[in-house]
């Protein structure tokens, strides 16, 4: 069974129909990415999946390991496995990054009808966790993401991930802005969670982050519907001839 299956999604924001018919089968393991021209419906496909307000779908489905989420709050997405890395990490002023993790944590293991990690366990587990993406302890105790340089929100990111093991992970441009060390960083700590039963969708601009992270399939996304899949070789015909002539070929 597929980890994720999109069926003739359509959606709109604001009344405007974004995204006119998405069809998309992630099998368990697997890594897609999905590049497009600015504007094409990338991130609001990442806001329609994780169920964010205001992102209104009005038809087809998405299941997730076979059960659909559409009608699921955002949290429950999130206890159900559904992981999302935005293009634009909010600051949570006022909630310490060490509570906020520990709660995301026990929610999801509590869903899973595991125990929850104490203090103690749960600070280790962290802090091992952190090093491994260059995340000092000093920034463990801030505020979520306040504050926090645009490379070092991309970094707590996959924190979080490394932290939830999500069944199902979509990063929206985890590369941009990130310096070539930390593109390898976050790269390394991506593939370290590349599972048989964790898939992943991965958007981006750049081929240079599918060198590192390499895809299963690449999906290109064009006015709200994908015009074309391939393999890996796909992402490298962008990279030299752009978007031109792809949309004609679909
Ligand atoms: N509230 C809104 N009302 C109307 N149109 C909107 C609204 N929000 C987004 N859009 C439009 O939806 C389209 C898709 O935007 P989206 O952010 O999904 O693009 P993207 O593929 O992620 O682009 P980028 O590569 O620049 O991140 C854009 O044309 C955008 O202007
Ligand atoms: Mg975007």
């Amino acid at each position: 069974m597929s980890i994720l299956e999109i069926r003739g999604l359509t959606a709109t924001v604001d009344g405007n129909e974004i995204l006119h018919g998405i069809d998309l089968i992630v099998n368990p393991g697997e890594v897609h990415a999905i590049m497009g021209p600015n504007g094409s419906g990338k991130s609001t496909l990442s806001y329609v999946l994780s169920g964010r307000a205001g992102y209104e779908i009005t038809s087809g489905d998405i299941l997730l390991n076979g059960n659909s989420i559409i009608d699921m709050e955002a949290d429950e997405r999130a206890r159900s496995g559904l992981f999302l890395a935005f293009q634009y990490p909010v600051e949570l002023p006022g909630v310490s990054g060490m509570s906020f993790l520990r709660a995301a944590i026990n929610a999801r293991l509590r869903e899973e009808n595991q125990e929850e990690v104490d203090q103690l366990a749960f600070v280790k587990i962290v802090k091992a966790e952190a090093k491994k993406l260059g995340i000092s302890d000093e920034m463990l105790k801030r505020a979520v993401n306040v504050g926090f340089s645009g490379g070092e929100k991309k970094r707590y990111e996959i924190l979080q991930m490394a932290l939830l093991k999500p069944t199902m992970a979509v990063l929206d441009e985890t590369d941009s802005g990130l310096d070539v060390d930390a593109l390898k960083i976050v790269s390394e700590g991506v593939n370290l969670l590349r599972h048989p039963k964790r898939s992943m969708l991965v958007i981006t601009h750049y081929q240079r982050l599918l060198s590192h992270i390499i895809p299963d399939k690449v999906h290109i996304l064009s006015n709200g519907v994908i015009v074309k899949s391939g393999d890996k070789t796909l992402a490298l015909e962008v990279e030299e001839n752009g978007y031109s002539g792809i949309d004609d070929a679909a």
